[in-house]
Order: C-alpha cells, then structure tokens, then sequence
C-alpha cells in the first residue's frame, strides 16, 4: 500500500517537472505589449524629441523603431523608483532584453519612400502622415490607417512634385 502511495508521489512529481521544462522551452518571446510604452509620457510630459528615438528619420529611408540600447541610454537608472512601468524597463535595460514592437506602417517593397527626403528636403512634419503620436499613451496606436497610394499621389499633387509612376515605383 505504502508503495502504491510513493509510486503516485513520483508519478505527480514527474508530470509536473516535465511541464515546467516544456513551459520553460516554449516561454514566447516578450512582445511589445510587455512594456506599457507611452508617446505622451516621453514627448508631452517630458519634452524628448522623436528624433532621439527614431534615429535614421531626418537621415535616412527608415525612420527606425528603437532597441533597447536606445532606452538605456535613460533607463539604466531607475528614475522614479515609485513607478512600477518603469522599473519594467530598468530591468529589461540591465537584462539587455529584445523588445519585439509591433508595426504599423508599411509600404511594400515595390515602393521607393525616404524619410530624409521627406522630413529634411520637404520639411514635412510627422503629423502630416503619422496623425498625432505625442497623444499615444501605448503600444497599441489608436486611430492609425495604412498610408494608401492616393495619400502619397494628393500630397504630390498639392505639392507641385512628380507624380510619374517610376517616381514611386521601382
Ligand atoms: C510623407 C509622409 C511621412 C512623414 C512626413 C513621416 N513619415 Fe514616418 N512613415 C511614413 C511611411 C510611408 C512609413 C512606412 C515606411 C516603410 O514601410 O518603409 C513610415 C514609417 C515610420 C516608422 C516605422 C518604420 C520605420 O522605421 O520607418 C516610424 C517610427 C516613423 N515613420 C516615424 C516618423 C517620424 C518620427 C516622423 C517625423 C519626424 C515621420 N515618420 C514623418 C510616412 C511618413
Ligand atoms: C531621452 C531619455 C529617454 C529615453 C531614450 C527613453 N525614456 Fe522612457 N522615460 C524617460 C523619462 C524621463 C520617463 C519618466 C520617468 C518617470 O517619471 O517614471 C520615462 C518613463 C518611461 C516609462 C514609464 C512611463 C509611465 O507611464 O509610467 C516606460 C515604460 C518607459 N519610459 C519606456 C521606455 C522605452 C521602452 C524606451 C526605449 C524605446 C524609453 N523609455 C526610452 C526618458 C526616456
Ligand atoms: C523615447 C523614445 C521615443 C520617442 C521620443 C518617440 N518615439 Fe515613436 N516610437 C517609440 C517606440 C518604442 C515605438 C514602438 C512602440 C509604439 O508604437 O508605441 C514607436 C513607434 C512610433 C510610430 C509607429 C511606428 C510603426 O510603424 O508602428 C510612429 C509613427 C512614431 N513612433 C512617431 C513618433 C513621433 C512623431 C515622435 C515625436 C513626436 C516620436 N515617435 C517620439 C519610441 C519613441
Ligand atoms: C504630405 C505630403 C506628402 C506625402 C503624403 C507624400 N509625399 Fe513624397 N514628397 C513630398 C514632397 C514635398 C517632396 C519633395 C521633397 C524635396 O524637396 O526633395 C516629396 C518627394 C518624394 C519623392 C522624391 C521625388 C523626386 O523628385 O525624386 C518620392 C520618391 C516620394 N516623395 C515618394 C512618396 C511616397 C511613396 C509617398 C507615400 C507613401 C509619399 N511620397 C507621400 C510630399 C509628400
Ligand atoms: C507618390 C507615390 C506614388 C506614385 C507617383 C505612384 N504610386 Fe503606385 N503605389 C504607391 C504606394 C505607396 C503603393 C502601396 C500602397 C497601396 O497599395 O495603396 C502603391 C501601389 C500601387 C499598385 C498596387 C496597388 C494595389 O491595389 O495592388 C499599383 C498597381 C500601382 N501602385 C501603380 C501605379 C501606377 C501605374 C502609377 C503611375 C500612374 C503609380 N502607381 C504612381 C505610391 C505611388
């Protein structure tokens, strides 16, 4: 009887520890939704540019989505130890931990569009295309609709610039 007993202690015990080392090597990535990233906080309350993140925006094609290097250069001190939001980051910050962002705008590779061109030479603001991103209070972006050909084509219009099709397209 006593046996029996110790036979199923085992047998629980192994069911368990066997589902630990399956939960532990399918445990998903961290995704963006994990850090409760907030436009308005970093570009209302506190006044950083976009372009402290977004590095490649008024130089290159991409805009770029930041890495975490980009948050540790803020966040590898704890600044307001009250925050529960941000001691997340601190410590996705010391781990080095890849932060998987979820995107919104896309255009296809068949599409030529440069940020520099845009930005820097047109003197476009971020809002003309991307609405108003300093009210974002998280990672999942509000009122975001996909930049369609005859956004591109109306502007250019307006704008006086080209509108050949080998402008747009390789
Ligand atoms: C003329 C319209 C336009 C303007 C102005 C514009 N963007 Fe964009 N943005 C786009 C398009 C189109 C994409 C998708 C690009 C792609 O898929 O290659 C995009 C993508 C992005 C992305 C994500 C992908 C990436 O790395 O490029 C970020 C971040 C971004 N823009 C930030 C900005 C910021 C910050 C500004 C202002 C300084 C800005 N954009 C100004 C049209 C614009
Ligand atoms: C230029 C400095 C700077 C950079 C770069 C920066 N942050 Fe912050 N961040 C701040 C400041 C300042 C605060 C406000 C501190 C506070 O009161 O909690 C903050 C707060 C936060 C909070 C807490 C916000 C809240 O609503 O409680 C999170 C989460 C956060 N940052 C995430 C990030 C992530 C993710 C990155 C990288 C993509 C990043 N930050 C890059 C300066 C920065
Ligand atoms: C402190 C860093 C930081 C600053 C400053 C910042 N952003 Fe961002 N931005 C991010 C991060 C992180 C993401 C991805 C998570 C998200 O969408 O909230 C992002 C996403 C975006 C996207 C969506 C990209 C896509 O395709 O999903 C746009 C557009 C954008 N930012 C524009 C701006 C504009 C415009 C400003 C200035 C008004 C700005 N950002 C300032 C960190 C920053
Ligand atoms: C809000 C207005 C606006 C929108 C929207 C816009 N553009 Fe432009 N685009 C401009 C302006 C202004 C220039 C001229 C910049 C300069 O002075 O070089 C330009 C220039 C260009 C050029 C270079 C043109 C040349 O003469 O070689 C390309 C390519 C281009 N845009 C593609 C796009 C694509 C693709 C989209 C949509 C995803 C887009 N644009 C959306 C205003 C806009
Ligand atoms: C100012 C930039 C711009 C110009 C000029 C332009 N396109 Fe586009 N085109 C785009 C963008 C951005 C997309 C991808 C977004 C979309 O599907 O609307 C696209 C998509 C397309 C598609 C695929 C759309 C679909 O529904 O599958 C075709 C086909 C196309 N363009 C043909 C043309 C032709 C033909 C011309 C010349 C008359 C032209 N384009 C000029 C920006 C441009």
């Amino acid at each position: 009887m006593k046996k029996g007993i110790l036979v199923f202690i085992l047998f629980v015990i192994g069911i368990f520890a066997g589902y630990f080392i399956v939960s532990g090597s399918l445990k998903p990535q961290p995704t963006g939704d994990d850090i409760s990233f907030s436009h308005y906080a970093h570009t209302t309350l506190h006044k950083i540019k976009c372009v402290s993140c977004h590095r490649g925006v008024e130089t290159q094609e991409m805009a770029s989505v930041p890495n975490i290097q980009v948050c540790s250069m803020c966040h590898s001190t704890l600044m307001n130890p009250k925050s529960e939001r941000e001691k997340k980051i601190y410590e996705y910050v010391k781990e080095n931990k890849t932060i998987q962002w979820k995107i919104y705008y896309h255009v296809p590779d068949y599409v030529m569009f440069s940020h520099r061109r845009h930005v820097k030479l047109g003197k476009l603001e971020c809002t003309d295309c991307h609405g108003d991103m300093t009210k974002q209070t998280s990672p999942d972006l509000k009122n975001v609709s996909a930049i369609k050909m005859q956004f591109c084509f109306s502007c250019h219009e307006d704008k006086k610039v080209t509108t050949d099709c080998n402008n747009c397209h390789h």
